[in-house]
């Protein structure tokens, strides 16, 4: 499916059906009121209706608010591609609802159907979003801009949702170093005799029971006249069984979701080169497995961090910090960044504070926390501050080693996730560093707003929002 911007008035663009979005005061004003109201149509949030015989199709909206847009289009998409229709077209309506239509309709209408032998067919070939009168070269910008942030965020969904025994840390690996030669930029990657000689021990007693060597993958984008230089670390656990404190089998059902902060990485690194952004962006990911075996890691193991932090180990389903720990102390000596920025699917503590559509955002700084949240609720995407306290930093203390991978009271688990994961950030750093925990945010098995059944690529867009305002 193609969608395009063009330079014309709505009128003037051939298309076999045409989209207006209206809310239930305009519904009122509307010329085809009388009809609209005998099927029944209210222009609720996110209801349809087609007036097949006209060419019509309405959507409703609250308000032409951005974030109602992005869900109607969503809604519009959908009822459009299990429709007959090859083309449609509809009116940009505001220059920054522009970005939102294009959210609803690519990422609204993503599909994953790798694994299907016979995917639904649908006819929908072309939306065109006419200009009308609108400041066209401003509306391009934000047109393009949009398309490759969404595009990007499609990646990312394409890697999460892609099952475990195909993707796995060396596959990872491959992928990124495809994107990397694909998008020109830098690649390391450390497999499993490197990660031993960076006495990366954490990251390798979580992958040690699992059939695939452990992976540490670093990619760059540097362009020339960069005005920042920012780091992106992201948690590849490509399945996560739970270890030997295994999971119940319920649990473990979507755990190829746990890789979800490496995927989002790579489509923020994906989306910046694409853009052309003036900054430097380097992207670490710990691809790892957790699974169990004979030589799988046990509770009570203490393990020797890269940092020489000593972690005494309680749960092996704790596993995602013992891989940033090693990951970020890593990324944190390899860059001098302005910024470093965590993401990880962590805790299943972080959907129970915020609910599952909220990404969890914890660090020192309030004024990267304020700008991190100003690009959120631009991009769309939902936010919250999970404040840290010196009271739950006691809880992960440890009576053998220096500090325990669990918090010793059940309450607080994804703040005290993010305090463990502070015990590896330098102090020169504490200021430019932050955690985002997109455990509940980062993957869904009920649509809401432009994100359908499985991965949702939470943090790209509000990530990508940001870097292009730095
Ligand atoms: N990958 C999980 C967290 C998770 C849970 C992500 C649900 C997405 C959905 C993580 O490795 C984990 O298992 N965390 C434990 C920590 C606990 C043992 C302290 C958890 O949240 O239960
Ligand atoms: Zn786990
Ligand atoms: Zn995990």
């Amino acid at each position: 499916m193609n969608i395009k911007l063009i330079n014309k008035n709505i009128a003037d663009i051939k298309a076999d059906i045409k989209v207006e979005f209206l809310t239930p005061d305009e519904l009122k004003k509307h010329k085809e009121f009388k009809l609209l109201n005998l099927t029944g149509f209210k222009a609720e949030q996110d209801s349809i209706c087609f007036l097949h015989e006209k060419g019509l199709l309405f959507c409703g909206v609250d308000s032409k608010k951005s974030d109602d847009i992005r869900s109607a289009t969503t809604s519009m998409i959908k009822a459009l591609k299990s429709s007959n229709y090859e083309s449609a077209v509809f009116g940009a309506l505001k220059a920054n609802s522009l970005a939102a239509m294009v959210e609803g309709v690519v990422l609204g209408g993503y599909e994953f159907n790798d694994y299907k032998s016979k995917p639904k067919e649908n006819k929908l070939e072309n939306i065109f979003i006419a200009s009308n009168e609108l400041d066209y070269k401003k509306l391009k910008t934000i047109f393009k801009d949009a398309l490759i942030i969404s595009n990007a965020t499609c990646f990312t969904r394409d890697i999460v949702n892609t099952a475990p025994q195909e993707l796995n840390p060396l596959s990872l690996a491959y992928l990124a170093q495809r994107l990397a030669d694909e998008n020109s930029l830098e690649c390391e990657i450390f497999a499993e005799d490197e990660l031993k000689k960076q006495n990366m021990n954490a990251m390798l007693a979580v992958g040690r029971a699992s059939i695939h060597q452990s992976q540490l993958i670093h990619l760059a984008y540097k362009p020339k006249k960069a005005k920042k230089i920012i780091s992106l670390v992201g948690k590849g656990l490509t399945y996560d069984s739970g270890g030997l404190s295994l999971k119940p089998s319920t649990s473990m059902v979507t755990m190829k979701m746990d890789k979800a902060g490496a995927c989002s990485v790579l489509g923020i690194i994906k989306a910046v080169s694409e853009l052309k952004l003036d900054i430097e962006v380097h992207a670490f990911i710990g691809a790892v497995e957790n699974m169990v075996g004979g030589d799988a890691y046990k509770p009570d193991d203490v393990l020797v961090s890269r940092s020489g932090t000593t972690i005494e180990v309680r749960n092996t389903d704790a596993e995602g910090r013992l891989v940033l720990a090693d990951v970020l102390d890593y990324a944190q000596e390899k860059v001098d960044a302005d910024a470093i920025f965590d993401f990880a699917t962590l805790t299943g503590a972080c959907m129970v504070a915020l609910g599952q559509y909220t990404t969890g955002v914890m660090g020192h700084s309030h004024k990267l926390k304020h700008e991190i949240s100003k690009a959120a609720t631009a991009s769309g995407e939902l936010t919250g501050s999970l404040p840290f306290n010196k009271h739950l930093k006691k809880l992960i203390k440890s009576e053998i080693a220096d500090i325990s991978n669990v918090s010793s009271k059940p309450y607080g688990g994804a703040i005290t996730a993010g305090l463990f994961l502070d015990n590896f950030i330098k102090d020169e750093n504490k200021d430019k560093w932050l955690h985002f925990d997109i455990a509940g945010s980062a993957y869904t098995e009920t649509p809401w707003d432009c994100n359908v059944y499985g991965a949702t690529g939470a943090s790209v867009r509000f990530m990508s929002e940001y870097l292009k305002n730095i």
